[in-house]
């Protein structure tokens, strides 16, 4: 059992919560959005300043809402990687400047890990293995969930991340930023079937196609080309439609892959993480086909599918009740293999 207090400073949110192994204590998450909306994107500069001015304040409210002091604390964890640089370093400084202040066990956790930890937060009892669908801004994966720091990567996008292209797309429909969840609530309004538009399969040099990695860039490119079409032919854009077809191809590519996947390796289930986990095209669609082949799907729920620091402590609470610890001196990566997350800890 380990009560662990993180902090999650990878991207736009400020993050800080604790929890008690997979309990939720409290959870903290001062969204930077509406200061980045201005520029149609994050702006890694800016990021790094607002998670300073939040930073602080973050962690005594996350305090309070656990009504816990630092002495219950029994270790004290950040995001170290991947992410943005300057962002990560503010979150891994203050978490280990609490380290050694209050004489706490230090963890960097590895951003992705934590998003397949979400599930946990809902699902206590879910053991490995299974498969984890990934799908964020920066990544898209299929792994092998076997144990606390041991993954298998199966699947993943050649270019475009899930949620990278849902951004796209919405800037290209001049819908704002972030993407995914404006085209989501669009797509509500809109036909699916109004477009045919490519599922970005993967040739293989041998023939066919690869069963589980997947591209995005060539679908992006093709609502351009629609687009600009439909501006030629001097219509007005159905843009509704234009998202709820986006929407229902990476819904549908999403699902067909992760199915292959979860059926050649016997998992029973899997487990969806990261922003594009709160679609709801994607969890329609993944739920029918997975209910046909009798696969279990879990999606953490809404609040714990975009970033935030509860996944991260539930992460580290794992590791260090394995006894694994972070050297004070652990840097921040911005791009590290979630196989690789054994680099981040040390065996006591
Ligand atoms: O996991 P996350 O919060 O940050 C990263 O680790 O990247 O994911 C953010 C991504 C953004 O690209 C955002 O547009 C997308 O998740 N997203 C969604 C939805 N909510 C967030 N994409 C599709 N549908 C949504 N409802
Ligand atoms: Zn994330």
């Amino acid at each position: 059992m380990a009560i662990v207090l993180a902090i999650e400073s990878s991207c736009d949110e400020t993050a800080v919560a604790i929890v008690n192994n997979r309990q939720v204590c409290s959870s903290i998450i001062a969204s930077q959005i509406s200061v980045h909306q201005e520029y149609g994107g994050v702006v890694p500069e800016v990021a790094s300043r607002q998670h300073l001015q939040t930073i602080n304040g973050a962690i005594t409210q996350a305090m309070e809402q656990a009504k816990l002091d630092w002495g219950q604390i029994d270790g004290i964890a950040a995001t170290c990687a991947p992410g943005l640089v300057g962002a990560l370093l503010v979150g891994l400084t203050a978490a280990k400047t609490l380290a050694i202040i209050y004489k706490k066990p230090f963890l960097g956790v590895h951003h992705l890990e934590g998003h397949i930890y979400a599930t946990y937060l809902s699902e206590p009892s879910l053991e490995p293995p299974f498969l984890s669908l990934l799908v964020s801004g920066g990544h898209t994966s299929l792994i092998y969930v076997k144990d606390c720091g041991t993954y298998e990567a199966l699947g993943e996008t050649r270019d475009d991340a899930a949620g990278e292209a849902f951004d796209k797309v919405a800037r290209l429909l001049k819908l704002g930023y972030p993407g995914g969840p404006i085209i989501d609530k669009l797509a509500q309004e809109g036909d699916p079937q109004a477009f045919a538009l490519p599922e970005g399969k993967v040739s293989l040099p041998s023939g066919g196609y690869h069963p589980y990695d997947g591209s995005f860039s060539g679908l992006k490119t093709a609502v351009l080309r629609l687009v600009q079409q439909l501006e030629k032919d001097g219509g007005q854009v159905p843009v509704a439609d234009v998202a709820a077809s986006f929407q229902q191809t990476v819904a549908r590519s999403l699902t067909k892959r992760a199915i292959a996947c979860a059926l050649d390796y016997g998992l029973n289930t899997i487990a969806v993480g990261g922003g594009v986990a709160a679609n709801s095209g994607l969890r329609t669609i993944l739920q029918a086909a997975a209910a046909k082949h009798n696969l279990r799907v879990l999606f953490p729920p809404m609040k714990f599918c975009t970033d935030n620091a509860a996944m991260i402590a539930c992460a580290a609470a794992d590791h260090l009740s394995r006894g694994h610890t972070s050297p004070i001196t652990l840097g921040v990566e911005s791009r590290l293999a979630l196989t690789q997350v054994m680099k981040l800890y040390q065996s006591a």
